[in-house]
């Protein structure tokens, strides 16, 4: 699948930036790893098959399961291809380990879901002198040279940021406390990555705003349940008055829920939860009134990325 390979690189380089939805929902699926020793050429023994490599962050959220699952049931071949599929446990050295072993078994496509938006020029700069495509999925990279990657599809993480500011004041004036001193912690994510930097972003810039809420504290919970628990336990320490927690994701919410709880006091109405992705679960936490609301994040990358795919193939057979 050589041929299509190249026509894509030539196609795709500089045209798509898209940008998927806003944030949706869901389990760690039996995944093939790209593991070291596992060298046969996969594309040979696959001839027909278009071969993906996905360098995936790791399982820590359900958003992220979800997103997983999205590339599994999609990249099938019944549709044509062969997903070579790398969970990275979140850390960007297993990333590049996973992409180097991309690009030993010769993969026609490189799919990374970057864990953070630096360090990526060397690998990709591998990548690219062997001439297989990379698209981001998902975050964004911080390179100088934008050569280094076809396209990315993503969601737009300063406006998700921006939307929970908005929705957190309509709430407050309907509620008559608009002009109340409302003092605000936040549960960061992954520190450096994008869903982090863009969600940190959007709701910072909108705070001179509103010169009646403070931030209190910011702290990662590195988008994980246990951590985004652990953290909140500590704010809840420090801080007796409490208004608001923004949770950058729905599983450091979840984590946030259960330590404000456990402090005795109740999520939703003594402190309003605001968070982000919008999984199933999320759902069902403000269906129980113990999440005030989540900020959509489509995780269904799969079939756009098939899509655009098909699309550049139709056109260039
Ligand atoms: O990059 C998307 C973010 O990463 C999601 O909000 C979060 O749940 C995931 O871990």
């Amino acid at each position: 699948m050589k041929r299509f390979k190249k026509v894509l690189t030539v196609l795709l380089a500089g045209v798509l930036t898209m940008s998927l939805w806003g944030c949706g929902s869901a389990s760690k699926q039996t995944a093939e790893p790209a593991a070291e020793g596992k060298q046969d050429n996969a594309a040979e023994s696959d001839k027909d098959l278009i071969v993906v490599g996905y360098a995936q962050v790791g399982a820590e959220s359900d958003w992220r399961t979800a997103n997983t699952k999205s590339f599994q049931t999609t990249f099938v071949e019944e549709n044509g291809y062969k997903l070579i599929f790398d969970d990275a446990q979140q850390k960007q050295e297993n990333q590049i380990k996973a992409i180097r072993n991309f690009i030993q078994q010769d993969v026609d496509y490189i799919v990374l879901a970057p864990v953070v938006e630096t360090g990526w020029e060397t690998v990709l700069g591998e990548a690219k002198e062997a001439g297989i495509p990379v698209i981001l999925s998902d975050r964004m990279i911080d390179v100088s040279d934008d050569s280094l990657y076809t396209c990315w599809v993503g969601g737009n993480f300063i406006k998700e940021g921006e939307d929970a500011v908005a929705w957190l004041n309509d709430y407050l004036e309907k509620q008559g406390r608009g002009d109340e001193q409302i003092n605000i912690v936040t549960l960061q994510g992954t520190i450096g990555s994008s869903a982090q930097v863009g969600r940190t972003k959007g709701v910072e810039d909108k705070m001179p705003e509103h010169k009646n809420w403070t931030m209190l504290d910011r702290q990662t919970g590195e988008f994980t349940q246990s951590k985004g628990q652990e953290v909140m336990e500590s704010f809840l320490k420090s801080y007796d008055d409490i208004d608001v927690v923004i949770a950058e994701n729905d599983n450091m919410a979840f984590g946030a829920i259960d330590a404000i709880k456990a402090a005795g006091k109740v999520p939703g109405k003594d402190i309003i939860i605001v968070s982000f992705d919008a999984v199933k679960a999320a759902f069902e936490a403000m269906i129980a009134g113990d999440m005030n609301v989540s900020v959509e994040c489509n995780p269904l990358h799969g079939p756009e990325l098939l899509k655009l795919f098909r699309n550049l193939k139709k056109e260039n057979p």
